[in-house]
């Protein structure tokens, strides 16, 4: 538990990380989706153990990749999900899966649909790739649905830490079988849902449609290292990458699959302690809310250690103003005419030390702000 309890700025500000060392020395960085922990020891372990032999040559392993066998008995063991053997490729991250399946799956002009507020590089890539974004509503996703090609289901969701509830998802996977929809279900995010909430893997629920994509990223911490998984159900694309040269998928590093393997396979208490910190934090930036912002202001996340907040203060004059780096929310809207420019995401993956600090800097200038009538599309 102690390696949650305290975090290094100092080690943060002179590191490679953007999330401190792009920012000026009196402003704390709560925006990006990195933590300020550590990693897992097993983690580090293996990373020294690569360096120290010296290991850095192209990856080779003996038999079925040990990627592949990890996400699928931590699908299995964790969620009750087998998937399907065959049919999972290693990737460099989430977007790079995202850009090979639109391409793979889609056509030009076709609709993606995809819940909003989202993942702004998410939108940015639908954006480029001259498909269109269709905003799909959480409470009635029908209409949307029925202009698309693809949906990509991000769950649980970032920034607003919703985890679809098994109502929710059967709703979708109906939809989504009956108009012969892909579905690119982004789960990066899963192994961060907090009790009693249940993380219900999209393709154990409509597997001949999903492409299921992950990594050990967030939950453990390791965004440097480049590594993710997609398993891909629906048959045609299967088919179209199975035919694509291997060069065209990238190759992560030994340095990053090693990591991957090690959290995966070493690190479950590890991030067991992070969740009861993480637990914490949560309710710590709730009930603050509640009382700075108002009633509904934040709900609750049910999953990942992220809080999409309703401000009075865009994230930039609380930069200005408070000297804490939040992220925009508008910046989760972009390329589409939804308006989430009152809301900021704080990301509250660090000791309750330095949070009640961001609470506190945010006190002294949000408290003087005006609550306007807040408009954002939908429940969120
Ligand atoms: C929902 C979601 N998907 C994907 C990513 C990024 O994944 P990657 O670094 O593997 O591209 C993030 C990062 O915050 C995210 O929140």
């Amino acid at each position: 538990m102690k390696q949650f309890l305290a975090i290094d700025t100092a080690r943060l500000r002179t590191g490679h990380g953007v999330k401190w060392g792009s920012l000026p020395p009196d402003t704390i960085g709560a925006w990006v989706a990195d933590m300020d922990f550590g990693i897992p020891p097993a983690v580090r372990r293996r990373l020294i153990d690569v360096v120290s032999q010296e290991d850095l040559g192209y990856p080779f392993w003996r038999g079925e990749d040990p990627l592949i066998t990890a996400f699928q008995e931590r699908m299995s063991n964790r969620y009750g999900w087998a998937p399907a053997e065959g049919r999972t490729r290693v990737f460099t991250d989430l977007i790079q899966v995202l850009q090979v399946m639109i391409e793979a799956a889609t056509a030009p002009g076709d609709g993606v649909a995809i819940h909003v507020p989202t993942y702004p590089p998410f939108l940015a890539t639908i954006a480029r790739s001259g498909r269109r974004i269709v905003p799909v509503s959480f409470t009635d996703p029908g209409p949307a649905l029925r202009q698309s090609r693809m949906l990509v289901l991000v769950n649980p969701q970032n920034p607003t830490g919703h985890v679809f509830t098994r109502d929710e998802l059967t709703t979708l996977a109906s939809a989504a079988d009956s108009l012969g929809l892909v579905v690119l279900a982004d789960e990066i995010h899963a192994d961060l849902t907090y009790a009693p909430f249940e993380h219900i893997p999209f393709g154990s629920l409509l597997p001949s449609r999903t492409i299921t994509a992950t990594s050990a990223t967030k939950a453990f911490n390791l965004a440097s290292i480049r590594c993710a998984v997609a398993h891909i159900g629906p048959d045609d694309v299967k088919a179209r990458l199975d035919a694509a040269p291997l060069d065209y998928f990238g190759q992560p590093s030994i340095l990053g699959r090693v990591a991957t393997l090690a959290a995966w396979q070493e690190s479950d208490a590890w991030l067991a302690d992070l969740m009861s910190c993480l637990t914490t934090n949560r309710d710590t930036v709730v009930k603050w809310a509640d009382t700075t912002l108002g009633p509904d202001a934040c709900r609750l996340p049910h999953a990942t250690y992220l809080a999409w907040l309703r401000s009075p203060l865009a994230a930039n004059d609380i930069e200005r103003r408070a000297h804490v780096k939040l992220s925009d929310g508008n910046e989760f809207s972009e390329h589409t005419s939804i308006d989430t420019s009152s809301f900021v995401r704080l990301n509250f993956a660090t000791s309750p030390g330095n949070l009640q600090d961001i609470l506190t800097r945010l006190d002294d200038v949000l408290a003087n702000g005006t609550t306007e009538t807040l408009t954002c599309a939908d429940k969120y």
